[in-house]
Order: C-alpha cells, then sequence, then structure tokens
C-alpha cells in the first residue's frame, strides 16, 4: 500500500490537531509543514517533527516528495493558497470553508480539474461515524417524513481571540465560521432549501456576531439555524420527523459515541451508541483522502465538487440575506 505524503500549509491551530490525528492514519504521513514565518514553522516542527519545514508556502507547493497539501489558513486565504498547491501539481485538501464565495470555488474545482488533480473540501462532520449513523437512521424511515431541523452553534472567544473572528478581509462572521456547520447539516438532510432569509446583529467591526438562517421547502419541512459568538451554546442539532427525532449532541460537529432518538415522546430517549476511534476526528477525512490518491481519483465521492458548490453558493445567498460583505465579494 502506497503511504501518502502530505504537507500542512499554515501552522495554527488547526493544523496541529489535524497533524495529531494524522499520526492515526496508518497509511500516511507528515513529511512537511509551510509557514510564513520561519518561528512558526520551527515551533510546529519541534511539535511535530517532519523532514521538511519550509519557511514559505511556496517551498512547501514546490516540494516534489509532497502528494497532498493539507489548506488550514484563515478562510481568506483558502483560494489564493490552493491555487499555489494546484499550480505546482499538488492535490489538496482545503479547509472549510472552501472559499469566500462561489465565484473563487469556481475558480479553484476548474484548475483542479484542468490539471486533473484532487481536491476536497475538508468538511471532516461528512465522515464522523455518529454523522454516518444518523444518515443511516433517516434512510431507514426511523424518523417519518422530516419536517425540520434545528440547529444551534454558539461560542463566546475568550482572549486572545483570532482576529480571524471578527476581520472582515479575514472572512470573520460566525456565518462562514460556525454557521456553516448549521447550514451543512440541514442540507445533509433536507436537500437544497427553496426559499432562505437570515438575519444577523454585526459586530463593531462590520461581520456577524450573530445570524439567524430560515430554510423553507416546497414540502413544508423547515430548518432554523443559529449562531453566535455571544453566547456558549449547547451546540446541538435536532432532525425533526413525523415519527421520531434525532439529537446529535454538544457539540454535533464532531465525532460522538452517541446519538440520542425519541420515538415516541420528547423526554424518552434512546441512547444509539457509535464506535468513536480517539483523536480529535481528523483521521476519518484523511484516510479517505488516501484512498482517493491512491485509486487516482481527482474529486471525492463522499465530498463532490457538487456538494462543495451548493454550499458556498447558499452561503453566498445567506450573506446576500443577512448583509454580510468581505472586501474579496468584489471583483
Ligand atoms: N474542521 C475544523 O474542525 C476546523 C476547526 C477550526 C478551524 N477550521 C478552519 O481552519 C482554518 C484555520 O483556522 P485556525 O483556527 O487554525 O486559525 P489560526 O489558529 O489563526 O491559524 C491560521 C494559520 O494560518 C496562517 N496565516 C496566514 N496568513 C494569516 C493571517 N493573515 N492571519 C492569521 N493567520 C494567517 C498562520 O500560519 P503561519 O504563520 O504558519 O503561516 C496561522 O497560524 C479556518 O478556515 C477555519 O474555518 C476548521
Amino acid at each position: 500500500m502506497k503511504i501518502i505524503r502530505w504537507g500542512i500549509l499554515g501552522t495554527g491551530r488547526i493544523a496541529r490537531k489535524f497533524a495529531s490525528d494524522l499520526q492515526l492514519a496508518e497509511d500516511a504521513i507528515l513529511i512537511a509543514v509551510g509557514s510564513r514565518s520561519q518561528q512558526s514553522a520551527d515551533e510546529f516542527n519541534k511539535e511535530f517533527p517532519v523532514q521538511y519545514c519550509h519557511y514559505s508556502y511556496l517551498a512547501l507547493a514546490q516540494n516534489p516528495e509532497v502528494d497532498v497539501i493539507y489548506i488550514a489558513t484563515p478562510h481568506n486565504l483558502h483560494y489564493q493558497n490552493t491555487l499555489l498547491c494546484l499550480q505546482h501539481n499538488k492535490s489538496v485538501l482545503c479547509e472549510k470553508p472552501f472559499a469566500i464565495n462561489s465565484r473563487q470555488a469556481i475558480e479553484m474545482i476548474n484548475i483542479a480539474k484542468e490539471k486533473k488533480l484532487f481536491l476536497m473540501e475538508a468538511l471532516w462532520t461528512k465522515f464522523h461515524p455518529h454523522y454516518i449513523k444518523m444518515q443511516e437512521m433517516i434512510r431507514q424511515g426511523l424518523l417519518g417524513e422530516i419536517k425540520a431541523v434545528l440547529v444551534n452553534f454558539g461560542f463566546r472567544p475568550t482572549p486572545p481571540v483570532p482576529a480571524r473572528l471578527f476581520d472582515p478581509a479575514l472572512g470573520g462572521g460566525t456565518v462562514m465560521d460556525i454557521g456553516i456547520y448549521n447550514v451543512f447539516i440541514a442540507m445533509s438532510v433536507l436537500g437544497k432549501p427553496d426559499y432562505i432569509d437570515a438575519i444577523m446583529t454585526p459586530a463593531s467591526t462590520g461581520v456577524d456576531e450573530q445570524c439567524a438562517i430560515l430554510f423553507r421547502y416546497k414540502n413544508g419541512a423547515l430548518a432554523q439555524l443559529f449562531s453566535t459568538f455571544s453566547s456558549n451554546l449547547a451546540t446541538e442539532a435536532d432532525i425533526c420527523g413525523t415519527e421520531g427525532r434525532i439529537r446529535l449532541t454538544s457539540r454535533f460537529y464532531e465525532p460522538s459515541s452517541t446519538i440520542e432518538f425519541y420515538k415516541e415522546k420528547a423526554d424518552k430517549k434512546q441512547i444509539i451508541p457509535v464506535t468513536k476511534e480517539p483523536g480529535f476526528g481528523y483521521q476519518y477525512e484523511t484516510r479517505h483522502v488516501n484512498d482517493c490518491l491512491r485509486q487516482g481519483l481527482t474529486e471525492s465521492n463522499m465530498v463532490s465538487f457538487a456538494d462543495t458548490l451548493l454550499l458556498i453558493e447558499t452561503l453566498d445567498k445567506i450573506r446576500k440575506a443577512a448583509g454580510i460583505h468581505y472586501p474579496d465579494d468584489v471583483g
């Protein structure tokens, strides 16, 4: 079995968690990291020793030993960092949100297609056993007809607050950072909404500090999605059907060893056990990418280009409805 050789672009919080979980994926090895600064690269290298410690993103993209690069920079950089890697013939796993808007996403996908390189959005939740179990229970008809999806995701950032959470130039605000998971869960269950509305309260920087999103479907289903940087919320998702309700408990987007299922009464729950591996949960998507690369695939069947485009187009519509604007939307 070919061992896939990974590089990580950016050395922040998520890069470190991803690097830690990469050690759990038997069929992969982290061989390189790229940072804007020598100091950050060296610090990362101390924690996660790599064969190649690059002091620029370009040097990482040019490394001929690297098979695939994980992009772990702020949202606004996903576009240019992905293009850099693709232009140097590297496959890419790019953090969520894939891009700032659908215009960027289309260009990224087109270039990957032209160059016949693998590209995938890192929607890690889609690979988690509890999420897969939820989809299986829905397919089995255990919920009956799904009438509503209710999701909340909120936390109050503690100092030092990362600039990327509130800076419009970095794609700040709740919708792109955490609300994206609410949107993803609703669309996983109900599909593309027929009607979208959204309202937000701005932070002092103009990006959304809180956002409430509503989806309506022709069959009468509704989704109510709330994200906030003002309060610590349960961060749970309820999938409500005519025959039962599933609750993905806190925090619904991370791997969980249980799902709550309410069949008859609202307060009578069955605990559905799910197998969960140690680690943060990034190893599942890593293994999938490794498999895709070994098979010579250029697109994932788990997170397809169509999935990514539908998600970013929906985020565009939500931002338009709520009045959330970024410098990268111009041009
Ligand atoms: N899937 C998940 O569970 C998950 C969780 C958290 C975050 N994320 C996503 O991952 C991305 C990064 O989030 P994070 O929390 O890891 O961010 P972070 O801790 O701020 O790290 C981002 C890294 O990007 C690089 N960078 C390049 N230009 C930058 C700039 N202008 N400002 C700040 N950093 C810059 C830096 O690395 P160098 O200095 O080494 O170049 C920095 O360490 C975001 O898009 C976020 O949505 C995903």
